[in-house]
């Protein structure tokens, strides 16, 4: 692994993801006592800031941004004396020399992290001018935002850029789900019990759901939005990663290597979805006006103000073609404008072989153990029970949650966001909740085919009004199996 990184230089940072996720979680950490002490920052973008500047907009991003218990002004003003500022112009040679001269003095020889949170065609060329300016020794790492690229040929090409920089094992690739407690929890939840993983499987699981639903629309990111669309912007990354930490084998280890050696072969495993396939497989969605949440909204193309036809919401039937998954359906979907936020992961176990109720007509639901990872953090298992009574006329079950709400059981915790996890991690060099080359090629080239059967049948999203869960047909590609969305 890398030595501790004692400066970190983030590019792009005056941008929405630094000011809203990225300084508050470095101040989150500051404030937690967590940061190496010798920590530099370095923030660097384009325009005419200078360092009072860049700390008057980062004491403003955290007075916006921080939790509001955590706000205080020592943690503030000794998080302030870490961090300065350079401008540049990443387009401009003379001023990534005059940059990469400026990292070169603040290291001193330290281990260093560089964050690269710009558009992602800027990843190859800052790449090469650090590595021009030898920065790219082993003591260095680079953290990259998604997305890396929009189909595979031009991920390809931005990791190849990378690559000819910095060494495999010195890329941080984020996917801020990883960095989720409920998501890690997953891997607990799998590996840390003895009772689910024997029924982990075909033999006893009947259908697998990961929803991702959000209330918020566009909000001001309409020009990167509507080039990329929900199979972009969300599935091919956070649905897939979540997919891959429910099916994968268990690993020998939690180390970086064993865990995306196995996240791999499930992203290798899963059905190719071409042609036709397409069309049965996956749906498409755009938001039209309605209400979330009481409020009334604006549809996609009314907030864009011009025509599109990028998807807002996408659902996919999909397979994972191995002993342990098949013929197991793996239902995804993620969409704006949903009636409320829910992250979830629900599995489904099959029904029992035979009743010995049904002389009393009662009905027995499967068993299903429902993960949610946010906003709450709960995992419920539906069991059916006895209903009390003296039953006349046969027995009554109700099914009935055996509830874990994580919140309150670990009250006592502080909940860490998934960017201070993240950037923890790749100070000290630990990449395990990172995303390797491999898996971010192989999601693009699965996500590219559905892209290809959308286009080649000159597919249009079909309408949903804002505050429902998707258009008609997606609760079609469900019930035509016999399943239905939770909801
Ligand atoms: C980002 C997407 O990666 O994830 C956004 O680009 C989305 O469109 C966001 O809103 C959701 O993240 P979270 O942490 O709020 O679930």
């Amino acid at each position: 692994t890398a030595p501790l990184a004692t400066h970190l230089t983030i590019f792009g940072a005056t941008g929405d993801l630094a000011q809203r996720m990225l300084l508050p979680s470095l101040y989150g950490l500051q404030r937690e006592g967590l940061l190496p002490p010798a920590l530099r920052i370095l923030g660097s973008a384009r325009g005419e800031l200078d360092g009072e500047g860049f700390r008057t907009l980062v004491a403003a991003a955290i007075a916006r941004h921080a939790p509001a218990g955590e706000r205080d002004p020592a943690s503030l003003r000794a998080f302030l004396e870490r961090v300065d500022f350079q401008p540049a112009d990443v387009s401009s040679p003379e001023a990534m020399a005059a940059l990469a001269r400026t990292i070169t003095a603040a290291r001193d020889g330290g281990g260093a992290a560089y964050h690269l949170s710009t558009a992602p065609r800027w990843y190859a060329p800052i790449c090469a001018a650090l590595g021009a300016a030898g920065l790219n020794d082993p003591g260095a790492r680079v953290l990259l935002e998604k997305p890396i690229g929009h189909d595979l040929a031009s991920s390809v090409a931005i990791n190849d850029g990378v690559a000819a920089v910095f060494d495999e094992d010195r890329v941080f690739r984020v996917d801020h789900y990883l960095g989720k407690e409920g998501v890690q929890n997953l891997l607990a939840l799998r590996f840390g019990n003895a009772l689910f993983e024997p029924l982990w499987n075909a033999r006893h699981i009947e259908q697998v759901q990961i929803t991702v639903a959000e209330t918020v629309g566009v909000e001001g990111r309409a020009g990167y939005y509507d080039e990329a669309g929900a199979l972009r912007d969300m599935l091919q990354n956070h649905l897939l990663q979540l997919l891959c930490l429910t099916a994968m084998e268990p690993p020998a280890h939690f180390e970086p290597h064993s865990v995306r050696n196995e996240k791999i072969k499930v992203l290798r495993s899963l059905r190719p979805l071409r042609g036709g396939d397409v069309a049965s497989h996956t749906v498409a969605g755009q938001y039209t006006a309605g209400a979330v949440g009481g409020t009334a909204v604006p549809g996609y193309r009314d907030e864009l103000g011009r025509d599109s036809r990028t998807e807002t919401f996408v659902a996919v039937r999909a397979h994972i073609d191995n002993w342990r998954w098949s013929g197991v359906p793996f239902y995804l979907r993620t969409g704006k404008r949903m009636p409320r936020r829910c992250t979830e992961i629900y599995i489904q176990f099959r029904a029992i072989p035979h009743s010995i109720f049904a002389g009393g007509g009662a009905r027995v639901a499967p068993n299903a153990l429902v993960i949610a990872l946010q906003p709450e953090e709960r995992i419920a298992l539906a069991l059916m029970n006895k209903t009390p009574g003296l039953d006349r006329g046969g027995v009554k079950l109700s099914q009935v949650a055996l509830d874990l709400d994580l919140r309150h059981a670990f009250a006592e915790q502080r909940r860490f966001i998934a960017y201070e996890r993240l950037y923890l991690d790749a100070l000290e060099g630990n990449g395990t909740l990172f995303v390797r080359r491999d898996e971010i090629e192989a999601a693009w080239q699965w996500v590219d085919g559905i892209h290809a059967g959308w286009r080649d049948a000159d597919l249009t999203p079909k309408s949903y009004p804002a505050g429902t869960w998707g258009p008609a047909s997606a609760v079609v590609l469900t019930e035509r199996h016999g399943h239905s969305w939770r909801e």
